[in-house]
C-alpha cells in the first residue's frame, strides 16, 4: 500500500516558546490503523492538528502525496477527517442533523445526496435516533458518536482521533471499538486506552516530550512493560 501521510522533520513551537514536537518522522500506508500514545503533555494533539492543516509547523507534512499549504489545504481537509476531543469543539447546530448536514451544505453538495449521506453517517455512528436532538443536552458518550458522525458525512480517506473513548461508559466504548473496527479507512488515534491500542491498531507510536520515543507492531510496543513504564503508560 501506498504511504498516505508522510511527516518529515516536524517540528512546532507554540507561540510562547513551547516545544511541542521535535523533529518528527513518520510515515502511515494507507488503511493502516495507528496509535499514538504517551503522556500527558507529549504532543499527541499537537501532532494530530498537524495533520489537516490546523496547525503548520516547521518541516513537511504530506496527505497523498499533498503537502499541505494554502492551495490544498481544501483538498487536505476533504481527506482527513479530524475528531476532536472535545465534541464541544465540533457540534453548534441547533439539531444534530443540521450538524453532521453542515459540511456537506457548505461544499455546495445537492440536497438530496446530502439528505443520502447525512443518513448514512448518523447511521454508521449509531446515532440515527438523535438526529433531532439538541447537541446541548445530549450525554458525552452521545455527543462523541455525534462529532464521529459529523466527520464521517464527508467521507474522509483518514480518521484521526484524539482520546476518542475518554470519558465513555464501558457499553459506549465497546460500541465505539466495534464501530471503528468495522471500518476500513486509514486511521490514526491518540490515546490512553491502551486496551483500545490493542483492540483496535497493528502499529503504535510513542510519543515522549515532543519526539518520537519508540514504535513499532502494537502487541509488541504493549508488551514491553518497561517501556510503558518509562513513558508513562502504565
Ligand atoms: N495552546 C498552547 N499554547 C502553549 N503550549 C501548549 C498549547 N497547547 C499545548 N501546549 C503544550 O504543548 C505540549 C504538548 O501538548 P499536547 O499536544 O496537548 O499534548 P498531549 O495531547 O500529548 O497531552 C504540552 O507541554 C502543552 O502544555
Ligand atoms: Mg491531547
Amino acid at each position: 500500500m501506498d504511504p498516505i501521510i508522510e511527516i518529515t522533520a516536524l517540528s512546532y513551537a507554540y507561540p510562547d516558546g513551547k516545544q511541542a514536537l521535535k523533529d518528527i518522522n513518520l510515515t502511515i500506508r494507507e488503511g493502516e490503523k495507528v496509535a499514538l500514545v504517551g503522556p500527558n503533555g507529549a504532543g499527541k494533539s499537537t501532532l494530530l492538528l498537524h495533520l489537516n492543516g490546523i496547525l503548520d509547523g516547521r518541516g513537511k507534512v504530506r496527505i497523498d502525496g499533498m503537502p499541505i499549504e494554502k492551495k490544498t489545504l481544501k483538498t487536505i481537509r476533504s481527506v482527513v477527517g479530524l475528531v476532536f476531543q472535545n465534541p464541544d469543539d465540533q457540534l453548534f447546530s441547533p439539531t444534530i442533523y443540521e450538524d453532521v448536514a453542515y459540511g456537506l451544505k457548505y461544499q455546495g453538495i445537492d440536497p438530496k445526496k446530502v439528505c443520502e449521506l447525512v443518513e448514512k453517517a448518523l447511521l454508521d455512528a449509531g446515532v440515527s435516533n438523535l438526529a433531532d436532538r439538541n447537541p446541548y443536552h445530549l450525554s458525552g458518550g452521545e455527543k462523541k458518536r455525534a462529532a464521529l458522525a459529523t466527520v464521517l458525512s464527508m467521507q474522509p480517506r483518514i480518521l484521526v482521533f484524539d482520546e476518542p473513548s475518554a470519558g465513555m461508559d464501558p457499553r459506549a466504548r465497546r460500541e465505539l471499538i466495534e464501530l471503528l473496527q468495522r471500518m476500513q479507512q486509514t486511521m490514526v488515534i491518540a490515546t490512553h486506552d491502551l486496551d483500545l491500542a490493542a483492540r483496535l491498531t497493528s502499529r503504535t507510536v510513542v510519543l515522549d516530550s515532543g519526539v518520537i520515543a519508540a514504535e513499532g507492531p502494537t502487541l509488541a510496543i504493549l508488551g514491553n512493560a518497561s517501556l510503558l513504564w518509562e513513558h508513562g503508560l502504565s
